[in-house]
């Protein structure tokens, strides 16, 4: 029999979507470059569905049918174009090779360019859900051609995590690197999610003085409202779990260093490249990196500051009402920028990118998923040319109701001496674009004063400078 699609690289990944492929009926090929982990799948989970094992890479080809559909699951940078260069010269024009790493989008069109010459069609796709989401419903991000994806496109409909009302959590996300940007400035929202739950978490702890598992359960609540998401849920468990070697909220013994592949600092570094502000998903970046520096933190923990006084228990829950208008108004805040930055590169790339779609299958599967991404898509449904979230009237009218709150309990963080950057940065975003007159204009002034670099007038059309070191007359430049 030939299989349906093949899956290279079996790492748990791999093994997880491979399965997830099987169990929905496909005859799935295997290949790893460590031979034993394709028999190792087999041997264990073979009862789930029909596998073709292979151990050479010409043997994995010759079992897929034609156009193939080869899916490769190795590491992003330099193993995945190996993997490429090993394969692409055993296929044939209309073959596709299915990135599913969290590449880069400007290596998938690099490759999508290079495979495009041979006539193999190059699908980068994001794929997000972790290891759970691989094998039950992953939310599925595939870039790449048209006629890619109307081959593969029913096949990952029928393997991704389905939302609430069914739909399955995949699309065309649009040609080339859309499928792996897209996947990309997931990343970078879900950097800014989890900064703004830890910042929410802070503050109740040392603001309104809760003990973690207090904070669970105020999360737990949570979760059954408006912020109900994948992310909370997780944290209420994360927060209630104790340590088994030394009884203490599991929070407590693990070490405050925040790593990161990558993903959310691309997400930045792109941003910063478009020209688009990304401020918050920065912020939640920088403090990953600000943790990880133990030497500077070690050196200033002696700098002055106030001491944290926790509040009354009346006080302290009233406090935790504001902390989950400040959280949500930031969220807001941070999925305005990031779909901003999908708005930009779609624009920059010729992408076309359905930003309502991105909403909607977003809505499963993924690690942002929440009931929040209904109302986005809702949003950019009534209006697909939207300017910005913040302009859809709900999410106007909400943050308008937050606000007080959130400005609240950015005073109490400021006063107590407790880092709310993701926060700060966020309500920073808000007050600047709701602004009449931003010092942009004095900036305009300073760079005219120092390098004659010109400055545009509110009253008249035209670049102007001022003799700045002369009689101070204006010219039109
Ligand atoms: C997903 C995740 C996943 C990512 C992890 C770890 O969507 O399933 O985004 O792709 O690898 O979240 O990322 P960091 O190591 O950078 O935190």
């Amino acid at each position: 029999t030939s299989a349906q699609i093949g899956v290279t690289g079996l790492a748990v990944m791999g093994r997880n979507l491979a399965r997830n492929f099987a169990r929905n009926g496909y005859t799935v090929a295997l290949h790893n470059r460590t031979v034993s982990r394709t028999h190792d799948l087999v041997k264990e989970f073979g009862h789930e569905g029909d596998f073709v094992p292979t151990e050479t890479a010409e043997d994995f080809v010759a079992a897929l049918e034609r156009p193939r559909r080869l899916i490769i699951m190795v590491k992003a940078g330099a193993p995945t174009d190996a993997v490429i260069q090993e394969f692409a010269p055993l296929l044939e024009p209309g073959d596709m090779i299915i990135d599913g790493g969290n590449a880069h989008f400007a290596d998938t069109r690099r490759r999508e360019k290079d495979l495009r010459e041979q006539g193999i069609h190059f699908v980068g796709t994001g794929i997000s859900g972790g290891e759970e989401g691989a094998l039950h419903g992953p939310s599925i991000m595939p870039g790449g051609s048209k006629e890619s994806y109307a081959s593969l496109g029913p096949m990952l409909e029928k393997i991704s995590a389905k939302a609430k009302d069914g739909a399955p959590c995949v699309t065309h996300v649009g040609p080339d690197g859309a499928g792996h940007f897209v996947k990309m400035v997931h990343n970078g929202i879900e950097y800014a999610d989890m900064q703004l739950i830890g910042e929410a978490y802070q503050l109740l702890r040392d603001v309104a003085g809760y003990s973690p598992a207090q904070i669970a359960e105020i999360f737990r609540t949570w979760n059954t409202g408006r912020l109900d998401s994948y992310l909370i849920e997780i944290t209420a468990e994360v927060l209630s779990h104790v340590d088994a070697a030394t009884g203490k909220p599991f929070v407590d013994v693990v070490l405050d260093q925040a790593e990161q592949k990558g993903t959310g600092r691309w997400t930045v570094q792109i941003a910063l490249d478009l020209g688009v502000p990304v401020s918050g998903i920065a912020e939640a970046v920088f403090a990953r990196s600000l943790s990880g520096h133990t030497a500077l933190r070690d050196a200033s923990r002696g700098l002055a500051g106030p001491k944290a006084e926790p509040l009354g228990e009346d006080e302290a829950a009233a406090f935790a009402d504001r902390v989950e208008q400040a959280l949500y108004a930031s969220k807001i805040v941070s999925y305005t920028q990031g779909f901003h930055e999908i708005a930009a590169g779609s624009e920059e790339y010729d992408w076309n990118i359905d930003l309502g779609k991105v909403a909607s299958i977003w809505r499963g599967g993924c690690i942002i998923r929440a009931a929040f991404l209904d109302r986005i898509r809702a949003a950019y449904d009534a209006r697909a040319d939207l300017p910005s979230l913040l302009s859809d009237e709900t999410f106007a009218q909400e943050i308008a109701a937050a606000q007080d709150d959130w400005r609240e309990v950015l005073v109490a963080a400021t006063r107590q001496g407790v880092p709310a950057p993701g926060f700060s940065a966020a309500l920073a975003y808000y007050d600047a674009l709701r602004a009449d007159r931003l010092p942009a204009a004095l900036t305009q002034g300073q760079r005219d004063f120092f390098g004659a670099h010109t400055y545009r007038r509110t009253d008249r059309a035209g670049s102007f400078h001022t003799l700045w070191g002369g009689d101070r007359s204006e010219v039109e430049a």
